[in-house]
């Protein structure tokens, strides 16, 4: 069986982005391969975090995945820095990444734009997030199309490890859905939707309520021209709706022009928000049984064994063929 990684990062609710194109794919391929899927903490901190909103975001977090319908008895569900073995590859594969190549990452980029103190692991993040994959011997990486450079130079690394040293490591392919790999802002359409957003109207919670759903999608920017039609240069609102409602009930998009051919935005919308509310309306309700269960902290701490496990090897390997530490005898 074929192994699939991915990570989310705990830094604050998710948002209707991470669910259509992350968390929903995940869900449809956990019966077809060995998957982890992962709280990536370490990631969280490249910009500062307050320490017990962090504590919160993790544990929201885990029963989000649950909640949506990860299943633990099929898939590892984990915190990152639970397992130690992922700072220790990132840390080696920093020493064969370029500052360069770090330096022309667009999320590098856009993160440190403008501000005065940015701080180092920000640049050095991608070879932590390349560990994460490495150490599973991952086949397939299913992401969000705003992780692509990302996984690109985690496909590099890779093959710079295999070559200089030794054939550790599985290149790994990505994975990005064919509708819903990048919603957009409902303010700004030109835009990723994005939890770090300033604006409140931009992004769709997962733990939104209906209401909220509903007034944020009818407030969502469109165009004058009273036209339900995909056309994402010319339309790019009603553009990023028609993927939502697309992603979210199953319809194609052109069904979707068909269905609301000669009617109304207003029409339009009500449809839009009904299919997000019906996605989110049962993931919430599991989500508040879930968060203070106690089955939540034993399933992250299978997770973590269970992860260790793999990491680990892969890990020892890794440090063998760079010439780390000693070549211990069999006792
Ligand atoms: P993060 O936490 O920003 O996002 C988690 C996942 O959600 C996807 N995503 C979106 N998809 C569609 N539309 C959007 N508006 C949208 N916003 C976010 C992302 O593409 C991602 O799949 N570096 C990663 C976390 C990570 C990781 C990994 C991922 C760390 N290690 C190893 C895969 C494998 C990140 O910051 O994702």
């Amino acid at each position: 069986m074929e192994t699939i990684f991915s990570g989310i990062q705990p830094s604050g609710t998710l948002t209707l982005g991470n669910y259509l194109g992350a968390i929903k794919q995940f869900v449809e391929l956990q019966d077809d391969y060995d998957c982890y899927f992962c709280i990536v903490d370490e990631h969280a901190i490249t910009v500062p975090q307050d320490r017990l909103k962090l504590r919160q975001n993790i544990k929201s977090l885990a029963a989000l995945y649950l909640a949506s319908g990860i299943n633990p008895e099929k898939a590892t569900l984990f915190i990152q820095s639970e397992v130690p073995a992922h700072t220790q590859l990132g840390w080696m594969l920093q020493s064969i990444g370029y500052v360069g190549e770090l330096e022309r990452m667009t999320q590098y980029k856009d993160k440190s734009k403008g501000k005065e103190a940015v701080s180092t692991a920000l640049l050095t993040y991608p070879a932590l997030m390349a560990a994460d994959i490495l150490l599973y011997q991952t086949n397939v990486v299913p992401v969000g199309d705003d992780q692509k450079q990302h996984l690109e130079l985690t496909r590099d690394l890779a093959e710079r490890f295999n070559n200089r040293f030794n054939d550790i490591f599985t290149i790994p392919e990505i994975r990005i859905p064919k509708v819903g790999a990048r919603i957009m802002s409902l303010q700004d359409p030109t835009k990723k939707m994005s939890k770090s957003d300033e604006n409140e109207k931009g992004f769709i919670s997962m733990l939104d309520d209906p209401k909220k759903i509903e007034k944020k999608i009818k407030s969502a920017v469109t165009d004058s021209d009273g036209i339900v039609k995909y056309d994402k240069e010319n339309k790019p609102g009603v553009s990023n709706l028609l993927t939502i409602y697309s992603s979210c009930t199953g319809e194609s998009i052109e069904a979707l022009e068909a269905k609301y051919e000669g009617k109304g935005y207003g029409d339009f919308k009500q449809g839009v928000a009904n299919a997000v509310i019906g996605v989110l309306q049962p993931i919430q309700e599991k989500y508040a049984e879930l968060l203070e269960s106690d089955q939540l902290n034993d399933i992250l701490d299978t997770g973590a064994e269970k992860a260790a496990l793999t990491a680990n090897k892969t890990l020892a390997k890794a440090k063998k063929a760079m010439g780390l530490g000693r070549v211990k005898k069999k006792k």
